[in-house]
């Protein structure tokens, strides 16, 4: 998830106890197939997937704004179609431009959390749909509380650590009201936020931020911040329902979008 945030909250919480168990984060095994829109952002210099995205149209990605906020975009390359978080395996694409919400507040705010963490990624080429690659569906309609959820990513395994997991791995969730995640999580949570249930089993970490928060195969949120790591506490996620404007407007019109209702 966001570590720069994550690291703000350690100490604006004081919740260094919180970390100190490593513990393996669960979740099961996915297959791309069943997810053919997740895409894996990575780090030319070290080779390495720091974030997940969407893919929403054949050129365009739907991440969270901190993953590319203030970073050099000649050095990232997305990824797709592949199961595995190491580039051998699929193609990558090159970014052309991105467009980062103009009222993202930035990640290193201690204590206010993250506003309008959403930003769109265009490619330098067409992704060619196959049934690994593909754009996947973004909800129209706002999302339901106590409803079942997806997150899904090749986040953290272990943490504290650095160890990323080779595979697409998969964790079924529940959505909880924003003030009852207020209460837990004692961190500013908006209308424009949605939380899932924190759960000391798995979460969090394997939601790789700017990776999709899906209920019935429907892109509903994007993973923006937690407090680490499947601790019970829970994960929020940028509420794309209250973005469609802005994902709309930040496509180029010669690409379709699937923008459907529930
Ligand atoms: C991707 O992972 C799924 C689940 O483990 C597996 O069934 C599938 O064969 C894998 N696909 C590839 C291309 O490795
Ligand atoms: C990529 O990794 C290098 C080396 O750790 C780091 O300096 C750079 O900021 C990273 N860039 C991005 C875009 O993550
Ligand atoms: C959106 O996705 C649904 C479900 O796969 C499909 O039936 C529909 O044709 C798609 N619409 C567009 C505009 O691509």
């Amino acid at each position: 998830m966001n570590f720069y945030v994550l690291l703000s909250l350690y100490f604006a919480l004081n919740t260094s106890i919180l970390c100190k168990r490593q513990k393996i984060i669960g979740g099961t095994v996915a297959d791309i197939k069943d997810f053919p829109f997740l895409s894996s952002l990575r780090n030319l210099t070290t080779n390495k997937h720091f974030c997940g995205g969407s893919i929403i149209t054949k050129r365009h990605i739907l991440t969270a704004a901190h993953c590319l906020f203030e970073k050099d975009y000649s050095i990232i390359r997305i990824y797709v179609g592949s199961n595995y978080s190491v580039s051998i395996y699929s193609e990558g694409y090159d970014i052309e431009s991105v467009r980062i919400h103009p009222h993202f507040t930035g990640y290193n705010s201690p204590g206010k959390g993250s506003r309008h963490d959403i930003a769109i990624i265009t490619l330098n080429k067409e992704i060619e749909f196959n049934v690994h690659q593909k754009n996947g569906i973004i909800q129209a309609d706002d999302v339901k509380v106590e409803v079942n959820a997806e997150i899904l990513g090749w986040g953290l395994i272990i943490f504290p650590s650095k160890v990323y997991s080779m595979v697409l791995r998969k964790a079924s969730v529940k959505i909880i009201k924003n003030t009852k995640c207020l209460e837990k999580i004692h961190l500013p949570i908006y209308d424009e936020h949605i939380c899932s249930d924190g759960n000391t089993k798995f979460g969090v970490c394997l939601a790789d931020s700017g990776g999709p928060l899906i209920i019935e195969d429907k892109i509903v949120g994007i993973a923006s911040f937690c407090i680490p790591c499947a601790r019970g506490f829970p994960d929020v996620f940028t509420r794309v329902y209250n973005y469609l404007n802005f994902i709309r407007t930040a496509v180029n019109a010669n690409y379709q979008l699937n923008i459907s209702v529930a």
